[in-house]
């Protein structure tokens, strides 16, 4: 296979490098930006020991009806707090302008009551938008997914309902996009509507950036998988070291993240009731 940008010098970093040393082969960083008004919690972001595979166990043993997919890759833990030159990469201090590669987090306005709660879970027709729209703009064209519920204490939450199986940090294809569009795809935002924290995981780089990685690492044999997926479990393969990013979202908080071009997940680790999101996908961004 081709590279993706083949006039980008092709230096070769073995498997276990620093990851730090692939920032600097990556076209573009994915920042996360945190506005103003939420809360700086010391635990808002968060980096894992790299990645693992699914083990045996978490292959044959059902939770919530569903065992994880051969081949799903997770965080290998310990978590742990970014250095500050970490945190200085990854966190934007300006509001993003390219939206494929940036992570917002927001509050919802005012107090996250019950009855903010419930607005949310029964609006109809774009009344949904109506407490986001002080916000975000939503962009066209704007879809709602709406409530999903998720059982507390998961790693990561995402179903592959086809298969019928957990499938570890993936990326969703609603829009079908080859590699080379996914700057262009929609993004969403999922909002904790449930009673506790939860987490959004992703791996700091785009689909395209690690498809690009790999065309250089494989060389021309490489062919880039069908399954956006698998172009992030290779790249986990090659590069077990680098981390997951895991943003801290308490209830009442959103992201808005492009995971059409982030190898990504949620995570219900550490709830004590029911996770529970309402998700709605478009071209947003945080104003
Ligand atoms: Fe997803």
């Amino acid at each position: 296979m081709w590279p993706l940008f083949p006039w980008r010098r092709a230096t070769r970093i073995g498997a276990g490098t620093d990851w730090r040393a692939l920032q600097a082969r990556v076209a573009s960083r994915v920042q996360i930006h945190i506005a103003p008004d939420c809360p700086r919690f010391p635990e808002r972001i968060e980096l894992s020991s790299g990645t693992r595979l699914a083990n045996a166990q978490e292959m044959t043993t059902l939770v919530g009806g569903f065992a994880y997919e051969q081949g799903s890759r997770l965080p290998r833990e310990p978590w742990r707090r970014p250095t500050e030159e970490e945190t200085a990469s990854l966190i934007a201090t300006e509001l993003p302008r390219d939206m494929s590669t940036a992570v917002s987090i927001i509050k919802l306005p005012g107090e996250f009551s019950d009855s903010a709660r419930d607005a949310i879970r029964t609006a109809e027709n774009e009344d949904f938008l109506a407490p986001l729209r002080a916000t975000c703009d939503f962009g066209e064209p704007v879809h709602c997914i709406g409530t999903g519920e998720n059982l507390p204490g998961l790693k990561t939450v995402t179903v592959n309902h086809e298969r019928g199986e957990y499938i570890g940090m993936h990326v969703d294809t609603w829009d079908e996009y080859d590699v080379q569009s996914l700057h262009f795809a929609t993004n969403r935002i999922c909002i904790n509507i449930g009673w506790n924290a939860r987490y959004f995981l992703f791996l700091p780089y785009s689909v395209a950036d690690v498809a690009c990685l790999l065309a250089e690492e494989l060389g021309l044999g490489w062919e880039i998988p069908a399954r956006h997926t698998e172009i992030g479990r290779q790249f986990m393969a090659r590069f077990p070291d680098v981390p997951v990013v895991r943003c801290l979202l308490a209830p009442g908080e959103a992201y808005i993240a492009p995971t059409e071009n982030l190898f990504h997940d949620g995570s219900s680790l550490g709830q004590s009731h029911k996770d529970e999101v309402f998700t709605v996908r478009g071209r947003i961004r945080p104003i």
